[in-house]
């Protein structure tokens, strides 16, 4: 195993511990808001802080992206760490059991290590640049779908930009009536993983951040499929207006996309 996503894996259990033991006890969880809708718990705080320092304790000099530090700017630029600690956190606060770490390392600019690690299930997503995606050490691929008809696709609401509710919905109700069915579950980062390992069969969401996909990204093209922006190009991480599934059924998806895109909604 690539010694960098060993130490990707070891830092998203030990992030994954600090959540689980505090989801036991989701009541005495404290909680503040960073903006409308988007809230950070003190167990964001320490699952980020432990995953920092056990990738600071191996590369010292590699830089750290994190939703909540910001970019901590290393000696060595080529090395990007792009961290959501707890993906899902408002799942977590009212007591679901559905969130993640998400862990990606990029390499001047590439991505090339991935972990999604669902601490409640035990569930740990990996992938390598050129080695294929796995699901607790098994090969796992994205469904090769080439139509909508029988599809689940996974989405995220625009809860945090409401202002997009009209363009989401229109391009909701077109979808919806093509697919068999569609999941909302509250994490990205899994619902990523999921395509990744073909329990759904394909994904679109607005206004994600770069954590929330960097390294579902990896696991999806890993395991045979792909990810873009609204338009079928590559400006998701700077938009965060984001598709995935098989090439074949992104293309599909992005058919029914294509006529709500406007000023307020672009790539
Ligand atoms: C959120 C989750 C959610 C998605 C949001 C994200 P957070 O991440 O991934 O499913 O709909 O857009 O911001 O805030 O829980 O880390
Ligand atoms: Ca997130
Ligand atoms: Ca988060």
């Amino acid at each position: 195993m690539h010694p960098m996503l060993n130490i990707a894996i070891r830092a998203s259990r030990v992030a994954g511990k600090v959540i689980v033991r505090a989801f036991e006890q989701v009541d005495k969880v404290e909680i503040e808001s960073k903006g409308k809708n988007d809230f950070v718990t003190n167990v964001d705080l320490a699952a980020e802080e432990a995953i920092i320092e056990t990738i600071r304790k191996s590369y010292p000099d590699h830089t750290i992206i994190s939703e909540e530090s910001g970019i901590l700017e290393g000696k060595d630029n080529d090395y990007q760490w792009i961290i959501d600690p707890l993906d899902g956190t408002t799942n977590f606060v009212k007591g679901i059991p559905h969130f993640a770490v998400s862990i990606a390392l990029k390499v001047k600019g590439k991505l090339d290590q991935a972990v999604i690690f669902d601490p409640i299930r035990g569930e740990l997503f990996t992938a390598s640049r050129g080695k294929g995606a796995q699901l607790n050490n098994f090969r796992i691929r994205v469904k090769q779908r080439k139509e909508l008809d029988g599809t689940v696709l996974a989405t995220g609401f625009p809860f945090k930009a409401k202002q997009h509710t009209d363009a989401y919905l229109n391009i909701f109700k077109s979808l919806f009536g093509k697919t068999a069915d569609m999941r909302r579950a509250g994490s990205a980062a899994l619902d990523l993983a999921y395509v990744a390992s073909g329990r759904i069969d394909g994904f679109f969401e607005i206004g994600l951040k770069p954590w929330d996909t960097a390294a579902g990204e990896l696991l999806i093209i890993e395991a045979g499929g792909l990810v873009t922006d609204f338009t079928g190009g590559h400006n998701h991480a700077a938009s965060g207006n984001t598709v995935a599934g098989s090439p074949r059924l992104l293309k599909e998806i992005l058919k029914d996309i294509r006529p709500y895109l406007g000023d307020a909604l672009s790539k």
